[in-house]
């Protein structure tokens, strides 16, 4: 594979942009190449990159590119928003037409409001709940991702010695910069573990504002909730008069039409949206129960920003939600995500390599070295990642684009169908005969 074009535009993007990329969650190496792929078009399941070479994406921009890449009906939605105009920094019918789609869709959403990242909408959410409760401490799960900014990077991705006891882990930022006021009011607890969580509660007599959790931790490689774990943190929740957050910025209009919420069967209080909501274009959303939500809406809890709401990205939206809550499209998904999910489990098997794979149809992970599903973070990160890089270099090979991140996921689109649900089985079976 020729990529001498990613090869140079890396050694340029070293002398302009910090580190050479706009992310720090963008790899920097392609298996033993010392820079990344530079990808340069998209159209349905496919991108190519600089040099022309082209492949099945499983990576899909997070998950973002919901419909596949230029998707023709997304294409004309936002077109004929381009000629009207991008935005106004007013009020405008998009926005609302956006958000009463939302309401209808999302469980529990009675009121929205809209920003543009995953992490803004995340500060919004969290803002409103501390607002709310008049508390300050928050409830985050180790390895949990729930965005950079400072308010929640605590305990990301945790080293042994960082982590502290399994039981009560301690709470660590997740880069220099964070202040210790902030990290101090969010308390870490092991995901998937009643006994851990409860003495938690218990012990903070002052109480939480907000328990915050992945439903499907996406950043954890695809761990699921244990049979009853959230409904019962429900329960604690509404007991306590916590407010419950689910970050839906992966599992949201993607699991099912109302996300991880109705998928799971369980509402929580307040819930953000991002990534499928926006088709590929840069819109969240942070929607709940209109008490919590009113204090927003009357402006006591403030939230801004010039772009939110922008009539160009809700359009994009609209279009999106509009197509995903169409009957059999995410079952459709669903159906591709499960044929790729056995290829993974019947080739590996035929190879004799452990790994399991972890997930639910239109987004799942492979974690190699594992025989049992891991129920938290600290069993996730006991995966084999050599062997994931390894494998993710094969596919590369065989011209399947997946996360370079074992930690991660990855993604089915709308657009995946027959052609690269074949080819794909055919890569992972050639891919995982290499690692044998
Ligand atoms: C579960 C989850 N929450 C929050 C975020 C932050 O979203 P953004 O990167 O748009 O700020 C991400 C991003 O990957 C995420 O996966």
């Amino acid at each position: 594979m020729h990529t001498e074009e990613s090869a140079a535009l890396f050694t340029r993007a070293k002398k302009v942009l910090a580190g050479g990329i706009s992310s720090s969650a963008r790899s920097t190496t392609t298996g033993s190449l010392n820079y990344p792929l530079y990808m340069q078009r998209g159209l349905g399941p496919r991108i190519w990159d600089a040099d022309g070479n082209g492949f099945i994406d499983y990576l899909l921009s997070y998950g973002s590119v919901i419909l596949g890449h230029a998707d023709a009906g997304l294409m004309a939605a936002v077109s004929t928003q381009l000629q009207n105009g991008t935005m106004f920094g007013t009020c405008n019918p998009v926005e609302v037409d956006l958000a009463e789609q939302i309401c209808r869709m999302a469980p529990g959403a009675d009121l929205v409001r809209f920003s543009n990242s995953g992490s803004e909408a995340i500060c919004g959410a969290i803002r409103a709940a501390r607002g709310f409760t008049g508390r300050n401490k928050l409830l985050k799960f180790e390895g949990h991702y729930h965005g950079w900014v400072d308010v929640l990077a605590i305990s990301n991705r945790p080293t042994a010695e960082q982590a502290g006891p399994a039981d009560h882990p301690f709470s660590h930022p997740h880069s220099p910069g964070i202040p210790a006021g902030v990290v101090e009011d969010v308390i870490i607890a092991p995901w998937n573990d009643r006994h851990a969580v409860s003495s938690i509660l218990a012990a903070h007599t002052e109480g939480f504002a907000a328990v915050i959790l992945e439903p499907v931790v996406a950043n954890n490689s695809c761990t699921m909730p244990e049979a009853g774990f959230l409904q019962w943190i429900r329960e604690e929740c509404s007991q306590r008069g916590i407010v419950l957050i689910f970050d839906e910025i992966v599992t949201g209009f993607r699991m099912a039409p109302g996300g991880a919420a109705e998928y799971f069967g369980v509402t929580p209080d307040m819930a953000v949206y991002s990534k499928a909501l926006g088709g590929g274009f840069a819109i969240s959303a942070f929607a709940g129960r209109r008490d919590i939500m009113e204090l927003v809406g009357a402006n006591t809890v403030k939230h801004g920003g010039t772009y939110n709401g922008n009539p160009l990205c809700a359009a994009a939206a609209l279009h999106t939600l509009r197509r995903l809550a169409e009957p059999g499209i995410l079952q459709a998904m669903r159906s591709h995500g499960n044929l790729i999910i056995e290829a993974i489990r019947r080739s590996a098997q035929d190879c004799g390599i452990p790994c399991v794979v972890q997930g639910a149809g239109t987004m799942f992970q492979v974690l190699f070295g594992l025989t049992n599903p891991p129920k938290n973070y600290r069993q996730v990160v006991q995966a084999d990642a050599g062997r994931y890089g390894a494998f993710r270099q094969a596919l590369l090979e065989q011209r399947v684009h997946v996360n370079s991140a074992g930690m991660a996921c990855w993604f089915v689109s709308a657009a995946h169908g027959p052609d690269e649900a074949d080819a794909t089985c055919k890569a992972i079976a050639w891919a995982m005969k290499k690692l044998k």
